[in-house]
């Protein structure tokens, strides 16, 4: 699905991106730089989450998916995995009052399972209970990578196709889609990644295709609404073409 750009509510106003991915990367150096363990990296960066979550749904975006955990960060020291692991659960329980009460409702997109039977009750508990915002859709990329779950789309879809459910034949791009975590939901109109890396890092690959990327050298625990209403004024100024020629 293309999500065109949306009008700001005020007339006259640049459109602001119906879904915004964003690549929170750069704790570990926000650490580093101050020489603190990466543990308190991404506490604070999970405060910078917090800041982002309220300046996306002031900005009038509806959409915004958060990477936090990819499946390759698996492969990190036990320990950090242990910290971001508990760090998560600390604010699942934590914050889904607040999020219900501000009209957010929260998803979670990755392999949840491999968190472990705690933390998937958790994040479902935490998914009805803000089931009835409609403010600002949050997803949260927990466990996930694109390249997964494109493999385990095409997983289901080859054993529907096995058991007859499913004509091969039929199959097109936005019945795929439907298979993915994000089945139903607007592709990304903009994807930002901190830090001043530029690369998508196995973040949203299918749905990407046409997204626009700016790229902020901010580390991600010191983001917040002026970082990211300049992306937003970036995202503005690009001309998006989806292929076709411009007149
Ligand atoms: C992003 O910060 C958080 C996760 C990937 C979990 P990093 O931990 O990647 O921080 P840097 O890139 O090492 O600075
Ligand atoms: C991408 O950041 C994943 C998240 C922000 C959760 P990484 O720090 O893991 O990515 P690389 O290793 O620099 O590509
Ligand atoms: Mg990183």
């Amino acid at each position: 699905m293309s999500a065109a750009a949306r009008p700001m509510p005020e007339t006259g106003s640049p459109p602001v991106p119906l879904h915004v991915g964003i690549i929170m990367d750069g704790n570990g150096r926000w650490a580093a730089a101050r020489g603190l363990p990466r543990a308190l990296g991404h506490k604070a960066g999970a405060e910078a989450a917090r800041r982002t979550i309220e300046a996306a749904a002031e900005a009038g975006i509806s959409w915004l998916t958060l990477f936090a955990f990819s499946s390759e960060n698996w492969q990190r020291p036990a320990d950090e995995v242990r910290d971001l692991t508990m760090l998560m659960r600390h604010y699942l329980a934590t914050e889904v009052s607040r999020l219900s009460r501000e009209g957010v409702r929260l998803r979670i997109i990755g392999e949840r399972e491999r968190f472990g039977e705690d933390t998937v009750r958790a994040i479902a508990s935490a998914e009805a209970a803000t089931a009835q915002g409609t403010r600002l859709n949050l997803n949260v990329a927990l466990s996930y990578g694109g390249r997964a779950e494109i493999v385990s789309a095409a997983r289901e879809i080859a054993r529907r196709a096995a058991t007859g459910e499913l004509d091969p034949a039929t199959l097109d791009e936005r019945s795929f889609g439907r298979f993915l975590g994000t089945a139903g939901m607007p592709d990304p109109d903009l994807i930002i990644r901190t830090s001043g890396e530029q690369r998508i890092s196995n973040f949203l690959l299918w749905q990407a295709a046409y997204a626009e990327f700016v790229f902020q050298d901010t580390l991600w625990p010191d983001y917040g609404a002026p970082h990211l209403a300049a992306a937003i004024a970036e995202f503005a100024r690009r001309e998006r073409r989806y292929g076709q020629r411009v007149a």
